[in-house]
């Protein structure tokens, strides 16, 4: 998974030999260390298209891949099971209905038109927060680009200090009007995998202390910098740090 728009490490990934595909979904956009563009590997890369993405069709997303066999069976697959060269009602595999609409497409290609004006207008944004939020005390800002790598920018998401109430400062900062959302939240410890598999608190004490310390701040292209000032504004007081 790439997370947050941030290229994962695929080498380290792939060492581990075990077959790969991509969660590209929050990281359109970004470019690994090397200068291959994420989903642009060889494994296939799902991309996501929610109204929260850098490019959105409402719902649905896409699938690349370098490998021909691959993208025939997923045209098949996400077409309910239709072979390409066959006629309309014959099947050749079980498949579903997945397709992405001529008319969330068309959404789609419009902003594929404007994607570097769409990234370049979150990366903007990123480093008016940097800004904006240097120097309070406790508070981690998301991690610099590294090796050459580029973030696709997805969220702003920043770690509170050690000791500050998260659901608390969430309430005071919508007190503000700024909205905020803990993100993400540590996965083995959501109802499902708690129920499922019993995951407990304690099981993985670096996520865990990350998770319930992560905030996304207010994040999109047309955010102004006197709204990131705003924003800031109100994190500092809410920390105390004015
Ligand atoms: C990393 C990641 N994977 C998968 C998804 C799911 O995408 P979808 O709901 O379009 O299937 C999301 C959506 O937010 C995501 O951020």
């Amino acid at each position: 998974m790439h997370i947050f728009g941030y290229p994962a490490d695929l080498p380290a990934l792939e060492r581990l030999g075990l077959p790969i595909v991509e969660d590209a979904c929050e990281a359109l956009g970004a470019i690994h260390g090397d200068g291959t563009p994420v989903g642009g590997s060889s494994h296939p890369a799902v991309f996501g298209f929610y109204a929260n993405k850098q490019l959105t069709t409402g719902e649905g997303g896409m699938v690349t891949t370098a490998d021909a066999a691959v993208k025939e069976r997923i045209d098949s697959e996400r077409n309910q099971g239709r072979a390409p060269d066959m006629g309309w009602l014959d099947h050749d595999r079980l498949g579903f209905n997945y397709r992405l609409s001529d008319i969330a497409s068309a959404i789609g290609l419009v902003q594929l038109e404007r994607l570097e004006e769409l990234l370049a207008g979150r990366a903007a944004v990123a480093s008016a927060y940097r800004e904006a939020l240097a120097g309070i005390e406790g508070l981690e800002l998301p991690c610099e680009d590294a090796d050459g790598a580029c973030r696709g920018w997805f969220v702003f998401v920043v770690q509170l200090p050690h000791g500050i109430d998260r659901d608390e400062t969430v309430r005071a900062l919508r007190a503000r009007g700024v909205q905020s959302k803990p993100y993400l939240p540590a996965i083995h410890l959501m109802t499902y995998y708690r129920e499922t598999f019993g995951h407990r608190e304690g099981e993985f004490p670096v996520c865990e202390d990350v998770a319930t310390r992560s905030l996304a701040l207010p994040f999109f292209p047309g955010l102004s910098e006197d709204q990131v000032q705003r924003v800031a504004a109100a994190l500092r007081t809410v920390l105390g740090r004015d």
